[in-house]
């Protein structure tokens, strides 16, 4: 009895060392997002160029008007590994946000056009002011939302796709929305995403469940944008270790060959 009992302690403790449990969620009561298939998953995984500008096109469009992006300037869009926007495209979509700048001559801050160079302003002057239009809840900067929670891209897009009713007897007050990915199932963000909310400049159907993996694909870039660089990096390390302990291998067996 007692034996079994210490073996399945030892057994639970490998298991959780090893990371083979099923992750664990801060909040119990929140449902486990599901596990999607993301091209940048993996030894080898890359970022789809067509889902970063459709996810891009998304964010712009539809999350922009409460979320910013400050750890991201619009050149960041050209940088080899993200959307590849070129040089052109970046100065247009650059020159359709407003950013505050100064002071001036006399001491005054202005309004300009932004430029290559800033970061994606904050839709709101401050954060009073933000949680002022929504309700008293801050709607967080997105650059690093992938790696800020827990389940990563597949908790973004379960967020975004898994809005629903609210199960009788769960009471809602004015203001929140029922999401069970949400710890607590309750979250002052309206569902941002309906069918056909964009219309996609490369005609790939808008629905809530590709604008999902779209903008989560986006949102992973933003928080992990030289994936792609560190990925290829890592596999060209493995190839120069194999390499080196071949050498090694055959220079040992010369070096002891000659003391027989
Ligand atoms: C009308 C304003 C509004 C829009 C539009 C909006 N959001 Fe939000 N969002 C919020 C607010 C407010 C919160 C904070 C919710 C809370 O704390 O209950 C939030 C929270 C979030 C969170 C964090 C949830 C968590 O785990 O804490 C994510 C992720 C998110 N939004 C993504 C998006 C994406 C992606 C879009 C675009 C598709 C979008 N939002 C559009 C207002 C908005």
């Amino acid at each position: 009895m007692m034996t079994r009992f210490a073996f399945k302690a030892v057994l639970g403790a490998a298991i959780m060392a090893l990371g083979l449990s099923a992750p664990a969620h801060a909040a119990g009561d929140a449902k486990a997002p599901a596990a999607m298939e993301w091209s940048f998953d993996g030894l080898f995984g890359t970022y789809d160029r067509d889902a970063l500008r459709r996810g891009f096109q998304v964010y712009k469009e539809v999350c922009a008007s409460c979320h910013s992006l400050n750890q991201i300037a619009f050149r960041n869009l050209s940088q080899a590994g993200g959307p590849e926007f070129s040089e052109a495209e970046v100065k247009a979509i650059a020159r359709e946000y407003i950013v505050e700048d100064g002071p001036d001559d006399y001491g005054d801050m202005y309004e300009r056009a932004a430029l290559p160079r800033d970061k994606f302003p904050s839709p709101y002057p401050n954060e009073n002011a933000a949680r002022a239009a929504n309700g008293g809840a801050y709607p967080p900067d997105l650059s690093l939302i992938n790696k800020a929670r827990g389940g990563g891209a597949d908790y973004v897009h379960a967020l975004l796709s898994g809005y629903e009713d609210a199960p009788e007897g769960v009471e809602m007050r004015p203001g929140l929305y029922y999401n069970p990915y949400m710890a607590g199932g309750k979250i002052a963000m309206p569902a941002p995403l309906l069918e056909e909310l964009v219309e996609y400049s490369d005609g790939t159907p808008a629905t809530v469940e590709q604008m999902s993996m779209d903008v989560t694909h986006f949102l992973n870039w933003t928080a992990e944008p030289e994936l792609e660089q560190r990925k290829r990096i890592g596999f060209m390390v493995l190839i120069y270790l194999t390499i080196f302990a071949g050498l090694m291998f055959f220079s040992m067996r010369k070096i002891w060959a000659d003391l027989h």
